[in-house]
């Protein structure tokens, strides 16, 4: 459902110095994402009219990020004058009956969920969503009147010692109406002292013309954490990676350790799946019922068959894998492999580009690329798709119930005819035809006058 009346403003202009890194902070990656692409998928969900990105410090090079993004808006804030001017450039855009909901490029773990009260407080008001910190040290605090409600925010560097001593902190999300917001904006004055136009002032304004002001106190400290260092960067890694790990728990799979596992994309699980620790699960992945990951595995963009095991050490990316099949360990699946169901691939196979049908095995050291492999097919260890001639890549075809023995070189394009066996050691480059025996191997000889070439000494050397 979309909010026809939301303006979505996200504050990406500051340079982040603290990173000590030349990169701007909203690219800094969190879980393989840039920070931004996080704050943009937590804002997506909230089905906003519009999304406005302020940039500013190595802006080019985050519009280029996201240059894709079509439904962005983005605007330039030239120089750095403080979040009131920053929000205040996205303003002219922002129709006056819009509810605007200002978040920060560098706050990547807020969910949609923690946003839905304070949006609906600013449908007639302003909404601050506030966090109480052991150690509120650098933060806005927020000040409350005696009846409790939120009275002003007051940056560390303008507070006393009275409002430093306070723990309720503003996480720099706000949402308000648009109207009054570009009014109070537009009112904004930088005598503080850091010399900047302060967001957070509008809240003092809002309470002397009477709109109501709440604040939502987010009951999470790590979600609404900003990033600001290296140290925050990795905490924050740390705090999605458990909460990744605790959701596929949630959706039924065992996990032998949630801190042990990196989640950096999406997981579809499903019944009675288990993953072993230090399993890396990144892009599109989808694991059908009682399907097994072992230790150190990585999966990018893979999809697995109900039952499938998957040994130690493995990588498969953008794959498909069918049912009940047996991979690894140290098997490497390549873009374009498809198995289908009851497949063996083994240890130190590698397979691109390549469809096997049912129950056909890989178990040891090979190499195929660019083949299409019939069903019940058997690949003896150290078998070679030559699949490439340094300039053009060809096909290997292998029809079904085919045996190729041990060490083989297939130097395609070639096919080997159903239920064909290829001796082991044979160069096989024409068709080998179905149900024969096709070898290409030297004859065997012994040479028996035969010496092994023994060292001469060298001059002056001692034997
Ligand atoms: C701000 C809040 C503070 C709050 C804290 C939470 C103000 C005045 N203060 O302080 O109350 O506790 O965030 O983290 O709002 N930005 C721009 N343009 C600018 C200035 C900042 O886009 O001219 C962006 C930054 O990139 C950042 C966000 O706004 O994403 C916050 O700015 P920052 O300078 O970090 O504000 P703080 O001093 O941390
Ligand atoms: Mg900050």
């Amino acid at each position: 459902m979309s909010r026809t009346d939301l303006s979505v403003v996200i504050l990406a202009a500051g340079a982040g110095k603290r990173m000590r890194s030349a990169r701007p902070k909203v690219l800094q990656p969190l879980a393989g994402h840039p920070l931004l692409a996080h704050v943009l998928d937590c804002t997506r969900r909230l089905h906003p009219a519009a999304v406005h990105v302020v940039y500013g410090h190595g802006g080019e090079e985050v519009r280029a990020r996201f240059a894709e993004d079509a439904g962005l808006n983005w605007v330039l804030q030239s120089q750095q004058l403080g979040t009131g001017h920053a929000v205040l450039q996205a303003m002219p855009q922002i129709p006056d009956s819009h509810v605007v909901l200002v978040l920060c490029g560098d706050v990547p773990l807020l969910r949609p969920e923690t946003l839905a009260p304070l949006l609906a407080a600013a449908a007639d008001g302003v909404a601050v969503l506030t966090v109480e910190l052991a150690d509120a040290t650098g933060y806005g605090r927020i000040v409350r009147d005696a009846a409790g409600a939120v009275h002003q925010i007051v940056e560390e560097r303008d507070a006393n010692d009275a409002v430093r001593a306070l723990n309720e902190v503003n996480t720099g999300v706000i949402a308000a109406p648009a109207g009054k917001l570009h009014a109070w904006l537009a009112s904004l004055r930088n005598d503080n002292a850091q010399g900047e136009y302060y967001l957070t002032d509008v809240i003092s304004m809002a309470v002397a013309d009477g709109t109501p002001v709440t604040g939502v106190r987010a009951s999470d400290p790590a979600e609404v954490a900003g990033i600001n260092t290296r140290l925050q960067l990795v905490e924050a890694e740390t705090a999605l990676r458990r909460r990744r790990a605790l959701a596929l728990i949630e959706r039924g799979a065992i996990l032998a350790d949630p801190a042990r596992i990196d989640i950096r994309g999406e997981v579809e699980v499903g019944a009675d799946v288990f993953i072993d620790s230090n399993v890396l699960l990144a892009g599109r992945i989808r694991l059908g019922d009682g399907v097994q990951i072992g230790p150190n595995v990585v999966l990018r963009d893979a999809q697995i068959g109900a039952g499938t095991v998957v040994h130690a050490h493995s990588l498969l990316e953008d794959c498909r894998v069918g049912a009940d099949c047996e991979l690894g360990p140290y098997a490497r699946l390549r873009p374009g492999s498809e198995l289908a169901a009851r497949v063996k691939i083994g240890n130190f196979v590698e397979i691109k580009n390549t469809r096997m049908a049912e129950a056909s095995k890989a178990n040891h050291l090979s190499y195929i690329g660019d083949a299409d492999i019939g069903r019940d097919v058997n690949i003896g260890a150290g078998t070679i798709t030559c699949n490439y001639d340094g300039a053009n890549k060809h096909r290997t075809v292998i029809d079904e119930g085919a045996f190729i023995g041990s060490g083989v070189e297939l130097v395609a394009p070639v096919h080997v005819g159903a239920g064909a066996t290829i001796g082991a050691g044979s160069t096989i480059s024409k068709e080998a035809p179905a149900g024969k025996l096709t070898l290409s191997r030297v004859r065997q000889k012994t040479l028996p006058d035969w010496r092994r070439p023994v060292k001469k000494p060298k001059p002056g050397q001692d034997t």
